[in-house]
């Protein structure tokens, strides 16, 4: 007999069902399990006296073990679970579970050990179809907007952008390095004429990050297309991503969210609010903030949580453009107007999301903001890329981690990627 999902079962229909035994409960006369698949679960109700078969089958099974259920769904006024229980006629058990190893209040760090028993609980899977919404209406924009999927190497030869942060890997009798981003491919993308593309790949940062928002290996969604006038046009693009996306995940899971996690899934208005950074500090030292020399470069994490605060109070938003740092805290690659970087990053509920810029396409001033790094022979390869014509460019990487984190509310990284990857973690 064909398996019929749980969720899709219809009354009175003789059928299979195959799942995971969430519950047993066993009294004297009556034996009564919770099957549960991906679909959805249900009560099977078992008469022990007229099934005697069945009691014996499931003699010392407990529950997380995985069975095989014949028998037909019937109405029932007593059960909660759709006012439907199945009664079977015969079982099977597929795979006989031991007592699980974690509890439910076990801490993040003893739960990520059993990953693939964490994972399992309703909660967390719905992560992860959540995720996969939002990716995939992001890719649905993006392919309606004629960019092209692409798949750029990890394994790269010379350490990418900085040269910091890089996993260096054994390659042969020669080094390679863990990408650190799809940047400089992306951008190859650029001069060999794709004109727009995305990529969804892993990234390596051989970071010392102990924080909620790091990890060693994540998943980028990054961008990049030609024929831009301004960095305005990447901000631009953007917004309407995000808000297509959050849209369409909202359409589909902005109930059971804030069922679940308890938050709302808000869609952001365009334009989104943006700010310099020297004046973004202007204003969180009204909030308290103490500014420090470091802070004329970049953002603390404590200033990136109070944009948060600020973006509410003055724009009624969650989303914050941060733009003109100064050069020394940028990226070589990002073009430089009146010599500052036109370049941005994205701040959402207090966290960096992405990091975008209209990018330097003309090899000249290239190779001189990579020199002016000391960068010489480790993008050498890269500079190539702009010495045959390369039309003008931009585009950004957003951290699908992160959106996932904040998107649901949930306190650290850990908890959204599928394995975390961090400095004293690589199993399981
Ligand atoms: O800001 P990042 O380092 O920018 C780049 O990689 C550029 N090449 C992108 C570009 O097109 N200009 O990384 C992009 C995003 C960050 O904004 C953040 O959301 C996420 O990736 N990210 C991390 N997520 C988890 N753990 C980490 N260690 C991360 N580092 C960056
Ligand atoms: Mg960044």
């Amino acid at each position: 007999m064909n398996r019929v999902k749980i969720g899709e079962l219809k009354f009175n229909e003789p059928c299979t069902i195959k799942g995971w035994l969430e519950k047993i409960r066993d009294s004297k006369y009556m034996m009564f399990l919770v099957v549960k698949d991906i679909t959805g679960k249900i009560q099977v109700t078992i008469e022990k006296e007229k099934m005697p078969k069945l009691v014996e089958k499931l003699k010392g099974v407990i529950a997380n073990s995985v069975v095989s259920v014949q028998g037909t769904a019937l109405k029932s006024e007593y059960v909660k679970m759709g006012g439907m229980e199945f009664i079977p006629t015969d079982i099977e058990v597929l795979s006989v579970a031991e007592a699980l190893p974690i509890m439910d209040d076990a801490n993040i760090d003893n739960k990520l050990d059993y990953r693939w028993i964490d994972l399992r609980s309703d909660r967390n899977i719905l992560i992860f179809k959540i995720q996969s919404c939002f990716t995939n209406a992001m890719r649905e924009f993006l392919v309606k907007n004629d960019f092209t999927e692409i798949h750029t190497p990890k394994l790269i030869g010379a350490a990418s952008e900085s040269g910091a942060d890089v996993f260096e890997v054994k390659y042969f009798d020669k080094k390679a390095y863990l990408a650190q981003s799809p940047q400089f491919y992306k951008q190859m993308a650029m001069a060999a004429g794709f004109e727009r593309i995305f990529e969804s790949g892993p990234v390596f940062r051989a970071e010392q990050s102990f924080t909620n928002r790091h990890s060693t290996e994540f998943s980028g969604f990054d961008l990049e297309f030609s024929y831009i006038d301004s960095v305005e046009d990447v901000m631009s693009l953007e917004e309407d991503l995000l808000i297509y996306a959050l849209q369409k995940t909202k359409e589909q899971y902005g109930e059971v969210v804030k069922e679940v996690f308890g938050t709302e899934i808000i869609v952001p208005t365009k334009p989104f609010p943006r700010m310099k950074l020297c004046d973004v500090y202007k204003e969180i030292v009204k909030y308290g903030y103490v500014e420090t020399e470091e802070d004329k470069l970049d953002l603390s994490t404590e200033a990136e949580k109070l944009v948060y605060k600020l973006a509410k109070d003055k724009f009624n938003h969650e989303f914050m453009f941060i733009t003109d740092y100064p050069k020394d805290k940028r990226a070589f690659y990002h073009m430089r107007k009146n010599g500052i970087p036109q370049g941005y990053d994205l701040i959402w509920r207090g966290v960096e999301i992405t990091t975008g810029a209209q990018r330097e396409h003309r090899y000249e001033y290239l190779k001189q903001q990579a020199d002016e790094k000391g960068l010489g022979e480790d993008v050498k390869f890269y500079l190539e890329f702009f010495k045959y014509g390369c039309p003008p460019h931009g585009g950004f990487g957003l951290g699908l981690d992160r959106i996932t984190m904040l998107l649901l509310n949930i306190p650290t990284i850990k908890e959204v990627e599928f394995l975390f990857r961090g400095p004293n973690r690589i199993t399981p």
